[in-house]
Parts: structure tokens; C-alpha cells; sequence
């Protein structure tokens, strides 16, 4: 078995994301930052969301005149996703930096975003990719971002 194949093999089996789906999902977010809306902040984010299926969903922010309906590039991609009748979400990619081409930062999903993630995804399972470029990036699980997070399940303990 070649290396790649290895990796895939071994990644599928683990249930992680294996480097060339992650370099795919940069990639995306990347041309989704390109369409972003940003005329008052000029801070650029896209969003590469994968389904469970192997789809991916993409998102860019789109800010508003009257600032408070700007909604960020994580939440344009789930709420695509959602509206489309797709809930089930293995993973998200996010590349965010001020205006222009160079990525300078990790843009770490907001507060609001993360509640949305887990809304949707079980926080154990759930990976997000932050990106600088294809080669340099972080993955964690929604959980390690949003530690004891309130979700769906919460509404359903019956030991209340
Ligand atoms: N933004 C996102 O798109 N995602 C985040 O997780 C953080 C912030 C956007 C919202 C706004 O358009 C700009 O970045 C500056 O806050």
C-alpha cells in the first residue's frame, strides 16, 4: 500500500480528515473569502463547510450598513447548508485576515458561530480547520473550542 493510500486508510478509520480533504477544504474557503462582503470592518473571512456526505458548502461574511445583521462567513455556509435541507457535518475550514490576499492570522471561529457548530455537530466529532495558506494550518474539535457547550441534548435530559 503506497503512503497516501496508508494515510487515507488510516484517517477514514479514525474518523479524521485526511490532508488532501483538508488542503481541498482551504482551498475553498479561500475562494469563498474572495466573494466576501466587507466594506465597513475590510476583514475578509471565507468558510468551507463538508458534509456528512462529502459535499462542501462554502460562506463568506456579509456585513451590513446597519453593522448588526452582518452575518459571518461560518453562519453563511451552515445557514446555506441548513435552508438546503443538509444538517449532518463532518467539518469546517476557515481562512480570515484584513482586506488583501495575504493570509496573516488564524481566524478562530467567533463566539456566536461556535454555538451554531454545535447546534448542528456533535462537539467531539466536529473539526475545525483554521488556515494560514494549503501547507500551514490547526485543526481541533468543536468541543476543545466551545468546552461543556449548551446544545440540543441539553433540552431533552429528563434527570432535570
Ligand atoms: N467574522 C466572521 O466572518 N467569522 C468569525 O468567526 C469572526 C468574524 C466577520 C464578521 C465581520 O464581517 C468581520 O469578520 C469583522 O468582525
Amino acid at each position: 500500500m503506497n503512503n497516501v493510500r496508508a494515510e487515507r486508510t488510516m484517517a477514514e478509520f479514525m474518523n479524521q480528515l485526511t490532508r488532501e480533504t483538508i488542503k481541498e477544504l482551504i482551498v475553498s474557503a479561500m475562494e469563498a473569502r474572495k466573494r466576501s462582503y466587507s466594506p465597513y470592518s475590510h476583514y475578509q473571512v471565507g468558510a468551507a463547510l463538508l458534509t456528512e456526505s462529502g459535499q462542501i458548502v462554502t460562506g463568506c461574511n456579509i456585513e451590513n450598513a446597519a453593522y448588526t445583521p452582518t452575518n459571518c462567513a461560518e453562519r453563511t455556509a451552515f445557514f446555506k447548508a441548513v435552508s438546503e435541507g443538509i444538517t449532518d457535518f463532518r467539518a469546517i475550514a476557515i481562512v480570515g485576515s484584513p482586506e488583501g490576499d495575504a493570509l496573516t492570522q488564524y481566524a478562530y471561529p467567533c463566539g456566536v458561530c461556535r454555538q451554531v457548530m454545535m447546534e448542528f455537530c456533535n462537539p467531539s466529532d466536529f473539526q475545525v480547520v483554521v488556515a494560514k495558506s494549503e501547507a500551514e494550518y490547526r485543526v481541533m474539535m468543536l468541543e476543545e473550542l466551545l468546552p461543556e457547550g449548551f446544545g440540543p441534548s441539553n433540552l431533552n435530559d429528563s434527570t432535570r
